[in-house]
């Protein structure tokens, strides 16, 4: 039999197991594995390489409009460098406007998308009005494939929502199948802490990270699990990044509460110390949650392992340290750190950081592709279509040459971001080639596929609600 496509002799990781095998591509989906005669087919000699699934980034922020600013990257530029760094497939952000409707704002970023990405693409929706007649609206979302919508405890005033809208929310995923992903810190008592720090002249970028205490998320997490054990219903914590916060997750797993937790490559890589670079550079890592000190990354990286957390996302939110008339920056901070638009990138980077971590033995191989891949297909409604190599699945396939390395840098890198948080950084491993679909879309450090190539992804309810 000839396919289109044969993929001859890679290491093949799953989440579960690794082998050597050919794969073989018909019509944009996975037909076989094993040994395969190319017969006539069109052959990728991978011998040497690991082939994963494509990356899957459930947490995107792309022509995002936030705190006076627009994110530097729009779905053109922000899927160009998640293509580049071996990821396929993102959920964005939509996000509701007060007193706009759900469907309303979800136009307004299929109008933002199509057309316009290079990965597969899909949205969950950011609710921040949503009195009781608005409610039902998460239905008709859901059947829409919006199958999860995020609630905020912080940012009074912008996105925050009470415990009562909370609840609300909640108890209706139990009716539709959605899944409220929330960002966990106690925004009223951080107002009252950045107000004081401005009030005593505490101006510089550092003092963002030091009235986000860990505790105000550590306990806006133990309160959202208590809300959707009274809902009876999962939970889903994006970019957790304290430690504390993840002890309430793990707690309440072991309880046999059904609670999941993302957290990030910067909250694993990156710490405190980062805010107290020279001059302004501290500006770079201001993202809410903020930095954590030293040592809270072994915790989380232990968590990683032992299934407390079980994504990695990036909450890629690009803003340009340097500001143009027409795109303002991180230099709306200068005089005020509480007007640093918060963000960093990282859609670009976290895939090679999570496989530095399996070259250094922090990480199995199929734990690498489970966080990366699998878990947040099944998660998010993408599984069995996307999250692993088996016939029938899109060919998302990421070819890693683990023999060679890359170093990030601004300079090379491929969002529209003017800073990357890793500069210099060089890790283990380097990605040859990807793949959509069956589409070549990266090959030879360059894009060989279409730009355009990106389709939204409808995705299914929660299983079994
Ligand atoms: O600082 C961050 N994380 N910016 C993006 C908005 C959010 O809360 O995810
Ligand atoms: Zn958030
Ligand atoms: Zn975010």
């Amino acid at each position: 039999m000839s396919y289109e496509l044969v993929i001859k002799g890679a290491t093949v990781i799953s989440a579960a197991d690794t082998f050597v095998a050919d794969l073989a591509v018909e019509h944009g989906k996975i037909a076989a594995l094993g040994r395969i005669e190319p017969n006539g087919s069109r052959v990728v000699d991978a011998r040497g390489c690991v082939a994963v699934p494509g990356g899957i980034d459930v947490h995107t922020h792309f022509d995002m409009p936030f705190m006076g600013a627009t994110t530097a990257d729009d779905f053109t530029s922000g899927s160009t460098g998640a293509v580049f760094g071996g990821t396929t497939t993102v959920v964005d952000f939509a996000i509701q406007k007060r007193g706009e409707s759900l469907k309303k704002a979800l136009d307004t970023w299929h109008e933002k998308a199509e057309g316009k990405s290079a990965v597969d693409y899909a949205f969950h929706m950011i609710v921040v009005d949503l009195p009781e007649k608005r409610v039902k609206e998460m239905d008709d979302l859901v059947k829409e494939g919006i199958s999860s919508f995020k609630l905020f405890m912080a940012y009074p005033g912008i996105f925050m929502s009470d415990d009562a809208t909370i609840f609300r929310a909640l108890t209706r995923t139990k009716e539709n199948g959605g899944m409220i992903c929330m960002h966990a810190e106690n925004g009223g008592v951080i107002d009252v802490l950045v107000k004081k720090a401005l009030a005593e002249g505490k101006i510089e970028p550092k003092y963002h990270a030091l009235t986000r205490p860990m505790s105000a998320e550590a306990e806006a997490t133990r309160r959202a699990i208590a809300l959707s054990d009274m809902a009876g219903v999962p939970i889903y914590f994006v970019h957790l990044s304290a430690g504390d916060a993840m002890a309430e997750v793990r707690r309440a797993r072991e309880r046999g509460q059904a609670v999941f937790a993302e957290t990030c490559p910067q909250y694993l890589y990156l710490s405190y110390e980062d805010y107290e670079r020279p001059g302004f550079e501290g500006a770079k890592f201001v993202m809410s949650p903020p930095l954590r000190p030293r040592g809270n990354e072994e915790r989380l990286w232990k968590g990683l392992v032992r299934n407390d957390l079980q994504v990695v996302s990036t909450d890629h939110c690009s803003f340009c340290m340097k500001a143009t008339p027409s795109k303002p920056g991180k230099e709306l901070g200068k005089k005020d750190f509480s007007k640093i638009p918060n963000g960093a990138p990282g859609v670009e980077t976290r895939m090679l950081l999570l496989w530095d971590a399996v070259s250094q033995g922090r990480l199995t191989p199929n734990r690498f592709v489970d966080v990366t891949s699998t878990t947040p297909a099944k998660l998010f409604g993408l599984y069995p279509r996307k999250g692993h190599l088996s016939p029938g699945a899109d060919a998302d396939i990421v070819l890693i040459d683990p023999k060679k390395k890359t170093t990030f840098s601004a300079k090379t890198h491929h969002t529209a971001a003017d800073y990357n948080p890793y500069e210099g950084k060089t890790v283990a491993g380097a990605i040859r080639d990807v793949f959509i679909r069956g589409e070549h879309m990266v090959g030879g450090g360059r894009m060989t596929g279409r730009a355009s190539h990106g389709s939204f992804l409808k995705r299914a309810p929660r299983s079994g609600h």
